[in-house]
């Protein structure tokens, strides 16, 4: 007869070799991440890696590359694309050179508030957002962080208007719409890789830059900027994009666990946005950074961008009926 000692080894073979069975089947995948941490990229990432594991019972999970490790975020959608990188979270600025019709999402003002980011990108626009992107930049949007909107910071003034920001040089992504909407308020601006921006602020090779107080905070610009001015022309989107090979690579259930861990991690990261953002605020203040409103009510940097900018993106966001259905979505007017 078996003792409880053999018993009991016996037991604990069997649960060893179903360790190794999953282990041997299990996936890890790479997912690069172009913030630091303590952002909402970050927060999006572990939240999708504790809901990929809960959906694939607990077969498969991913690791984060926070900082760039991974390459630039325009980087990581060509090596998503190509089948050499399996997960990228980054903003959505940087997939517009890919596929230009998430354009939308980056002209200005079209986008003032978190809800009107969760119903444009959760809505009948997200899916075909979703849809254009694959089939232009090879990647698949299976979840959406939302940062806030993307103030601007610099080293050397409180800007509050126009006026103010004349003889600033500030980085921006390599993007057109926000390369034009710094243009339509009068300044040259430098287009820079993300991964750069903190050194050359440091440096001062520019004096000031754009992202949300999540970014500002995670990348720690705060030690090399002083003034914030609450600019809302760009709420922040931060897709999740899976390389749409690994995507087509993987069975039915292992691509339903990936798409549900993506939309619990959406709604996750709205969450964390509501609860961390005023939070973040206060540290910043906190470390010494000063923040301004802009000056009446921000009519001017909004008459600027909307008139200028507007009309000579409708063709490559794909037409002015695009930009209508996501103010028609938001319950605003058309564009004039
Ligand atoms: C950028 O400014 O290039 C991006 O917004 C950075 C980011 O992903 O946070």
């Amino acid at each position: 007869m078996m003792s409880f000692r053999m018993m009991r080894g016996g037991v604990a073979a069997i649960a060893l070799l179903a360790a190794m069975a999953v282990a041997a089947g299990a996936k890890e995948y790479r997912i690069a991440v172009g913030d630091g941490a303590g952002g909402t990229q970050e927060a999006l990432g572990k939240a999708f890696i504790s809901a990929l594991e809960k959906h694939s019972g607990g077969q498969d999970t991913g690791k984060l590359f926070l900082n760039g490790q991974l390459g630039d975020e325009q980087d990581t959608v060509t090596a998503a694309a190509t089948g050499t990188l399996d997960f990228s979270i980054l903003a959505i600025n940087n997939i517009t050179p890919f596929s230009p019709t998430v354009g939308t999402l980056t002209l200005p003002y079209v986008i003032l508030s978190l809800e009107d980011a969760e119903k444009l990108t959760q809505g009948e626009i997200g899916q075909q957002m979703v849809e254009q992107t694959i089939e232009d930049a090879g990647v698949r949007i299976i979840g959406w962080a939302y940062s806030g909107f993307r103030v601007l910071t610099n080293s050397k003034k409180p800007v509050t208007t126009v006026a103010d920001l004349q003889g600033l040089i500030v980085r921006v992504p390599k993007n057109e719409i926000m390369i034009d909407t710094y243009k339509a308020w009068g300044i040259n601006p430098t287009p820079m890789a993300w991964t750069e921006t903190f050194a050359a602020l440091q440096q001062k090779v520019v004096d000031g830059q754009d992202n949300p107080y999540m970014t500002v905070n995670a990348m720690k610009f705060y030690e090399v900027q002083d003034h914030i001015t609450n600019l809302r022309h760009i709420f922040s989107i931060e897709p999740l994009v899976i390389s749409e090979q690994l995507y087509q690579s993987m069975t039915p259930e292992q691509q339903q666990a990936v798409t549900a861990a993506g939309a619990d991690a959406t709604q996750f990261s709205a969450q964390f946005l509501r609860d961390e953002e005023a939070k973040i605020r206060e540290d910043l203040v906190a470390r010494g950074m000063e923040i301004s409103d802009p000056a009446d009510g921000e009519k001017e940097f909004m008459d600027l961008a909307m008139t200028t900018v507007w009309p000579k993106f409708y063709d490559s966001v794909g037409g002015k009926e695009q930009v209508d259905q996501a103010l028609t979505a938001l319950g605003r007017e058309p564009a004039p």
